[in-house]
């Protein structure tokens, strides 16, 4: 067991930089990707506030297949360019989603799921995950919240695949 402490009342720069060391140290010298991903979403599942989901979809075969998560069983397969982790595995650009109702295709895997923080995960230039945080609160990822998950998946993503 890795003893993980991280302050959630510090400030919130600090709070996801601690975040970040937590999540390099975590993926460290270990290169199987599914055991980083768990971890992963472990991580952010127990320190992030407001989540109902937290996890990967993978890129097989030109699909999006789930991986490693916390939350409700979720969606096994989206099709790349459908909802909101298929926009982001298809373009490589964040989607951060404040109303996923308005979002065109948006696949309801958890009903409770109003706002969306979708980070591709990008190895040799190449998109092979996608990292998708849901929140049951409606406009609850902000720009901070966009850069420091960037910021962490790009630290860590030559463990992710
Ligand atoms: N809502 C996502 C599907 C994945 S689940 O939320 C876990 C989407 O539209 O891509």
């Amino acid at each position: 067991m890795f003893n993980i402490a991280i302050d959630q009342n510090q400030p919130t720069a600090d709070f996801y930089n601690d975040l970040k060391s937590s999540a390099v140290a975590l993926v460290d010298g270990e290169p199987d990707a599914i055991a980083n991903m768990a971890n992963i979403a472990a991580l952010i599942w127990q320190y992030v506030p407001g989540l109902n989901w937290a996890g990967f979809y993978r890129v097989i075969d030109g699909e999006l297949v789930l991986g490693p998560f916390q939350g409700k069983a979720a969606c096994i397969r989206i099709a790349m360019g459908a909802g909101v982790c298929g926009a982001a595995a298809a373009t490589g650009q964040v989607q951060r989603v404040a109303d996923v109702h308005a979002f065109p295709g948006h696949i309801a895997c958890d009903a409770d799921s109003r706002s969306e923080l979708v980070v591709p995960v990008t190895n040799n230039g190449k998109v092979i995950a996608v990292l998708d945080l849901d929140s049951p609160l409606p406009d609850h990822f902000s720009a901070e919240d966009e850069q420091a998950m960037v910021a962490l998946i790009g630290a860590i993503s030559k463990n992710l695949g």
